[in-house]
């Protein structure tokens, strides 16, 4: 290898998240506007074979080992299973999932599974029909619940579900969801909702903390420490009931875990940004459409993550929410 991806505090990037569009087909109300937003170009957005010489070189050259497909929504872009495809003939084979809305999953989980992807996570913030409605401006619980459960036939597990909680919005279903993923063997993770949504309209007193999601799960449910080594992971987990089930917390405003972060990222248009909340990007897709070899990319992009910050600083009083919004970043 090139040498690792590493920042000046120490830590090295394992795990690479590579946005395959800015689109999505759903519009939830605390991520975009109900009119979407001013999509990438083509021209702009990496193609399939540029996306996989990047991972490539993330993967041979700088010692990636864990590659996730977002978005937007992933399922939404058409060569999907061949980029899956290729990423999984990668020498030494990365690990591979996805975190997708599910919609469409249902239809497209055993030949993604067969592409080589290992394991989807899938965002589902509520299970009542009219409030997914409104919650994500399109009735399409269905089609998500279907995707669920096509993800565990197709054997891309453990199936984890994503749940952001909001104040007055959905707060009160986090047993009922819990419920729900216990009975079906889904692994459920709860949210804080950061500020990353399109309309800069985050308030902290709306994001529902840590604190209070596992206050309201015990009321329901014994929760134990998990024995499990947590790592890098921005879940934290708990036993259910004496296990094994499991739930997670992704604390990231209250219970920050930015200093085990092992994340590189790729947007859709090629850019390395070196945490979600960067303020400052690196454009890889000017270098390679100049003719840069690997060498010269794996460079660049070394220099992009040695320029990491400590945290991202949401607590700050200059903090400022990166121009990009969650969608066009890939969570
Ligand atoms: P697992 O490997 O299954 O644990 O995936 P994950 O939880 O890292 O990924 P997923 O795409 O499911 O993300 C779940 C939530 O964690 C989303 O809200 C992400 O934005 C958030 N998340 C992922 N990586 C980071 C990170 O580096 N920093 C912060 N603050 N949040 C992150
Ligand atoms: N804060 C936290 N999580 C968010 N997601 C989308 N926007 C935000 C936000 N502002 C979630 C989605 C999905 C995951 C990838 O990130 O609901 O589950
Ligand atoms: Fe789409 Fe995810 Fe944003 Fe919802 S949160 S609109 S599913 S990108």
């Amino acid at each position: 290898t090139e040498g690792v991806l590493v920042d000046r505090y120490g830590r090295v990037a394992r795990d690479l998240r590579v946005s395959l569009t800015d689109k999505c087909n759903l519009r939830c109300t605390y991520c975009m506007p109900a009119e979407g937003l001013p999509w990438l170009a083509g021209p702009q957005l990496l193609s399939d074979d540029e996306i996989v010489r990047l991972v490539r070189v993330a993967v041979g050259l700088l010692g990636v080992t864990e590659v996730r497909f977002t978005g937007g929504e992933p399922l939404i872009r058409p060569g999907l299973v061949g980029i899956v495809a290729a990423v999984a003939a990668l020498e030494p084979r990365p690990r591979i999932s996805l975190t997708t809305n599910g919609i469409g999953l249902d239809r497209l989980a055993a030949t993604l599974r067969a592409a080589g992807l290992d394991r989807v996570n899938v965002s589902l913030d509520t299970l009542d029909r009219d409030r997914f409605a409104r919650l994500t401006r399109r009735d399409r619980l269905d089609d998500v619940l279907a995707g669920l459960a096509g993800a565990a036939r197709a054997g891309l597990t453990p199936v984890k579900i994503n749940s952001v909680l909001m104040r007055g919005v959905n707060d009160d279903e986090a047993p009922a969801l819990l419920r729900f993923a216990l009975d079906h063997g889904y692994e459920l993770r709860f949210i804080e909702q950061m500020p990353l949504d399109a309309q800069h309209g985050w308030d902290r007193t709306t994001m529902v903390t840590a604190d209070e999601i596992l206050a309201t799960l015990r009321q329901a449910y014994a929760l134990a420490p998990d024995p499990v080594v947590r790592g890098a992971a921005p879940a934290e987990t708990w036993l259910v009931d004496g296990g094994p089930a499991r739930v997670g917390v992704i604390g990231s405003v209250t219970r920050p875990f930015c200093g085990d972060c092992d994340r590189t990222r790729l947007t859709a248009d090629g850019q390395v940004r070196n945490c979600l909340f960067a303020t400052e990007e690196s454009d890889l897709r000017a270098a390679l459409r100049g003719g840069a070899d690997d060498a010269e990319l794996a460079r660049r992009w070394r220099a992009a993550m040695w320029g990491k910050r400590a945290g991202h600083g949401i607590d700050d009083p200059t903090f400022l929410q990166p121009d990009r919004p969650m969608s066009a970043i890939g969570g």
